[in-house]
């Protein structure tokens, strides 16, 4: 199980005054000396967190893994064809919203994604695409030609009841191993934290996890080298 981090926030309290503190780029640094094995960064279009100027800094210092978070527009279509990351991770956008919402409807725009899948496959990107545990999106995925899909964690993070998070987990675990069964990789997120991690974490199927805002806010109280690693325990656990 291989833990990316995402560091979006790292910008977002950059951004908060307008300087240079704290760096996306140092804190990518710090997450994987305390064992990330990836880092994950979201070029929105209103760039409300990550400029840039981050993801070029990123792509020339990430060691282990970069993975660009995009919605599908041109713009930024053509801005990661340019960076080359290790991975591109498709994810719906909306501008108002406060954090992705959903997962992407892959099932209602083949066409245009099989199309954009090509493009990056061309450049020999491969392609991460967030979605809903559901077996159409799962099937959709693999017909446009992801390599990878994320299943999208936040109802089961955000379940008010025991029945409810059980339930969700187990959509997440047939998606996972749907998703294997036709030969992609899993990753998980959203919404995950130190107390529901575990259960995601023990799902066979799954090879991969991206989590940020729990981290980064247990880092204002410990430290990132502490709230990466301690994370790092749980996930392997
Ligand atoms: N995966 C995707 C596709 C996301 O959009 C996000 C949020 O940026 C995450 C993972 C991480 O979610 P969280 O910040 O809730 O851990």
């Amino acid at each position: 199980m291989r833990l990316c981090i995402n560091i979006d926030h790292i910008a977002t309290l950059r951004n908060a005054r307008g300087g240079h503190e704290p760096d996306p780029v140092a804190a990518a640094a710090v997450c994987e000396a305390a064992g990330a094995d990836g880092i994950v960064v979201h070029l929105r279009e209103d760039r409300r967190h990550i400029k840039d100027h981050d993801v070029w800094k990123l792509r020339e210092t990430v060691t282990t893994k970069l993975d660009l978070e995009m919605g599908a527009s041109e713009e930024i279509v053509r801005i990661a064809l340019e960076v080359v990351p290790d991975l591109v991770t498709l994810v719906p956008e909306k501008r108002q919203e406060l954090t992705t919402e959903g997962g992407l409807d892959v099932a209602g725009q083949q066409e245009r994604l099989f199309e954009i899948v090509h493009r990056f496959h061309a450049k020999r990107i491969p392609v991460s695409l967030f979605i809903d545990p559901v077996a159409v999106q799962i099937e959709a995925s693999r017909a446009v030609g992801a390599d990878m899909i994320e299943i999208h964690t936040g109802e089961y993070a955000e379940a008010k009841t025991p029945a409810d998070a059980r339930r969700h987990l187990e959509a997440i675990i047939l998606a996972a191993e749907t998703g294997k069964r036709l030969g992609m990789s899993v990753n998980a997120g959203h919404g995950l934290n130190y107390t529901n991690v575990g259960a995601v974490a023990a799902i066979h199927a799954i090879d991969e996890m991206s989590i940020g805002h729990s981290i980064i806010s247990r880092a204002a109280f410990i430290g990132l080298d502490r709230a990466v690693r301690e994370m790092g325990a749980l996930v392997q656990k």
